[in-house]
């Protein structure tokens, strides 16, 4: 029996982790975001209630659990407090017990969503497509060592300190090589301590709060945001977000040893969506894609971009496994599919010429290989009535049979339908 689950992102991005983390997060004591900030958008629909969670992990929704943001978040103060807001007002609880904020935590300024802006800008065609919200330059100065931590909301001398000490070299940047306005730190020492004075009871040691839970064997669940090829090391270099996506980051995310994670397990869509530039293989940039947008509603939970949509790529699949050491499978959004005569699985790249098994690092052979297809019959019926397995069609059965033996793999959960209700829990990780 697993009492602490990795869930990641097999995947782009958005692969319908906030539904199964939600959905997971029922049998757990407490959910951990490990990394990313609110560049993720999580939704969950609860009958008729959509949430987007940015920062917050998805087990608020669930009256009793913990949630934790760690070490390895990056944390936009006004986001969280609003997240924070809005769902007190539709009635659910966020008080400093049920959700604590690791001191470790670095926090996003303004000057970095400036930067983000900015420099997306002027790269015009090389852009990444960031999502704008300040990700990529608090990690960079998190990794410089001049970040600023949540911990530091808590000793307003050294906020301020290191904020002056940042803000020398940051606003010379900011108009010399930007052409933006610079920053007051009078005016940002403000504003921040007006979020200290509102998230400052929830900021605490969360290693160690997670360190006892583990001793008092307590079910966690770690909560991947993005998704492996997004991976800062292991994705599509440089088309990634600045964080480690993959499990292993749950450990070194959340303060707690690698020996302490238990099962790893990656969630897929029934097919493929990418937000943001970069290379993606199994592309379809034509109307069999923008069925696949449409009937999915595949526009970005954080930007509202339109999502590039594709094929089931099998060999991004396998490359997912082994960077993360997936054990299982959860394939999510198999009711798109309902209604198509064919669905296609990339199993193999066509690199002039030679068919290459295994995922490139290389972007210029991304960008230049053919997706090699196998074709599979698709069905009719509505998948979203299934209750288990067996209530699939026959060609629903065997489409995810094709994946389990891609991925060399089980699938565990199936999920039909964006509602909570919608899914098919094939074996149940924290109690096998
Ligand atoms: P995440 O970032 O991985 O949590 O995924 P997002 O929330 O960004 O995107 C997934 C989208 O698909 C959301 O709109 C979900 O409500 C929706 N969704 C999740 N699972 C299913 C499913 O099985 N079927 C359908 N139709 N929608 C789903
Ligand atoms: P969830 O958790 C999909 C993408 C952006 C861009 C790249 C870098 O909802 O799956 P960043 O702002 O992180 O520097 O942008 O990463 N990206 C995501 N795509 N889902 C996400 O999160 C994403 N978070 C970042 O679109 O291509
Ligand atoms: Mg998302």
């Amino acid at each position: 029996m697993s009492s602490s689950i990795v869930i990641v992102g097999a995947q782009w991005g958005d692969e319908g982790k906030g539904k199964v983390v939600d959905i997971l997060a029922e049998y757990s004591d407490i959910v951990v975001r490990f990394q990313g900030g609110n560049n993720a958008g999580h939704t969950i629909v609860v009958g008729d209630d959509k949430f987007i969670l940015h920062l917050i992990p998805s087990g608020i929704l669930h009256y009793g659990k913990k949630c934790v943001i760690g070490n390895g978040v990056v944390i936009d103060p006004a986001v969280l407090i609003e997240e924070i807001e809005t769902l007190k007002k539709r009635g659910y609880a966020v008080n400093e017990s049920n959700l604590l904020i690791s001191k470790e935590s670095h926090l996003i300024m303004p000057y970095h969503k400036v930067y983000d802006v900015a420099r997306e800008r002027l790269k015009g065609e090389s852009k990444i497509g960031t999502t704008g919200r300040g990700i990529g330059p608090s990690y960079e100065d998190k990794v410089a060592r001049c970040g600023i931590r949540c911990g530091d909301l808590l000793r307003k001398n050294i906020f301020f300190e290191k904020l002056n000490e940042n803000l020398i070299e940051k606003n010379r940047f900011l108009k010399d090589v930007l052409h933006e306005d610079g920053f007051d730190a009078q005016k940002i020492y403000k504003q921040y301590m007006a979020y200290a004075e509102r998230i400052g009871g929830h900021i605490t040691n969360t290693s160690i709060f997670l360190d006892n839970a583990i001793k008092q064997s307590k079910k966690i669940l770690f909560e991947g945001a993005q998704g492996t090829l997004l991976d800062v090391d292991h994705g599509t270099y440089p088309f990634v977000t600045s964080s480690n996506t993959v499990a292993a980051q749950a450990a070194i995310g959340s303060g707690i040893g690698p020996t302490k994670l238990g099962m790893v397990i990656g969630v897929s869509k029934a097919y493929t969506t990418r937000v943001g530039e970069g290379p993606f293989p199994t592309e379809l940039k034509n109307e069999e894609g923008d069925r696949l947008r449409e009937k999915g509603g595949e526009f970005g939970a954080t930007t509202g971009r339109p999502r590039r949509c594709g094929w089931f790529d099998a060999v991004a699949l396998t490359h997912a496994v082994r960077v993360n050491g997936l054990e299982s499978l959860i394939i999510t959004k198999l009711d798109i599919l309902d209604g198509l005569d064919e669905i296609k699985i990339c199993t193999g790249y066509d690199y002039n010429g030679r068919i290459l098994e295994d995922f490139p690092s290389d972007i210029s052979v991304l960008q230049d290989l053919k997706p090699v297809y196998e074709t599979l019959p698709g069905w009719e019926q509505d998948t979203q009535r299934a209750a288990c397995f067996e209530d699939l069609p026959l060609n629903a059965r065997e489409y995810i049979k094709r994946l389990e033996l891609l991925a060399g793999i089980d699938v565990i959960m199936i999920s039909v339908g964006a509602k909570r209700k919608d899914a098919i829990m094939v074996k149940n990780p924290f109690e096998t």
